[in-house]
């Protein structure tokens, strides 16, 4: 069995003049969680219609969905897949008849549809509403219904869209943790497209960028951050008491010039700039950070703590985004 989920190659998509894809290639492992990150009109949808087969690639390579070949092996996959997109309810229909509906597509016995059924709507809140019909449903239940049909054949691989799309805090929170859940306990695998940088940061482990139909970025959220970011900053958290540094009365206020003499002897040292509790310190790489503390130790200073700076997500994203 492969041991990926997702294997495409050389993705292109046209809409007459406009380029939504330029040869993108992607490859997802079966049981991560995957996240393909773009601003507005990136092809992020787009990617996912076609790694579906909603939609025609205007060219491509080999897609392997599950190890199944996306235009040969239809059938297959489509048993084994669940998609989260919009537009995918049956508004006169009510919230339990369009799950029964799907289990029956994916070809549950009714008993097993309904259970199924039974257990995903009391899994987000729906049970006392399964009765109203979806058209009575405000935007987040529509949403927490879609993801609880995508999820009703018990798939091996879920697309969600933007599956956070309108759920509220707690129900964005509780929906992340579902995902992590089935991910480590079922293998699932989970390919979301969003632009919810925090949130993909909480529960990827590996994204891609997309921007302008090209992929910029790929890797797990700390190697993409560490790609971007090559310089290595460490936070130092000082006590207010270091009096040898603080002229006066001036509690945190730390007279850098002090420390950057004594640190200068230092070679590893790059940079030093004042932070609101203490210093952030450039160094020449990671490999420098064990001798700089071993440095600092060294210094009649106290130290609450120190810490390596480490990038988030949504630093890389953004950086990345300002440079196309
Ligand atoms: N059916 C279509 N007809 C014409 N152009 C389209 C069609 N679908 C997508 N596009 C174009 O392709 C590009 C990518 O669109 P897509 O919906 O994939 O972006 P997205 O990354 O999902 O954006 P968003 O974050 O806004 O959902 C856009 O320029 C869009 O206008
Ligand atoms: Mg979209």
């Amino acid at each position: 069995m492969s041991k990926l989920a997702i294997e495409a190659e050389n993705i292109s998509k046209s809409f007459e003049e406009i380029v939504a894809l330029d040869q993108i290639s992607l490859s997802v492992d079966r049981g991560s969680v995957f996240g393909l990150l773009g601003p507005n009109g990136a092809g992020k949808t787009t990617t996912v219609r076609i790694l579906n087969g909603l939609v025609k690639p205007s060219s491509a390579g080999n897609i392997n969905i599950l190890g199944f070949d996306l235009y040969n092996e239809t059938q297959s996959i489509r048993q084994r897949v669940g998609v989260l997109s919009d537009c995918n309810l049956y508004e006169r229909l009510t919230a339990i008849e369009n799950l029964l509906l799907f289990g029956k597509l994916y070809g549950l016995s009714n008993n097993e549809s309904f259970k199924r059924a039974k257990e995903l709507l009391e899994r987000f809140g729906l049970q006392d509403r399964s009765g109203d019909k979806v058209e009575a449903y405000s935007k987040g239940m529509k949403q927490k219904l879609s993801i609880a049909r995508a999820l009703m054949g018990d798939p091996e691989l879920v697309y969600l869209d933007e599956p956070t799309a309108g759920l509220d805090p707690e129900a964005s929170y509780e929906l992340l943790q579902y995902i992590k859940e089935l991910s480590s306990d079922s293998s699932k695998t989970f390919f979301i497209a969003s632009h919810r940088l925090e949130e993909i940061e909480s529960i990827c482990d590996a994204v891609a960028i997309l921007a302008e139909g090209k992929i910029r970025a790929y890797g797990s959220p700390q190697e993409l951050a560490r790609q971007v970011f090559t310089d290595c900053w460490v936070s130092v958290k000082l006590a207010p008491d270091n009096s040898g540094f603080a002229p006066g009365n001036s509690g945190n206020s730390i007279d850098t010039s002090l420390l950057v003499k004594q640190l200068s002897e230092f070679d590893q040292v790059q940079d030093i700039k004042q932070s609101v509790d203490g210093i952030r310190i450039k160094v020449k790489g990671r490999d420098s950070i064990p001798e700089l503390v071993r440095s600092l130790a060294r210094l009649d200073i106290n130290i609450y703590g120190i810490a390596e700076d480490t990038p988030s997500l949504q630093d890389a994203y953004l950086a990345i985004i300002k440079d196309i």
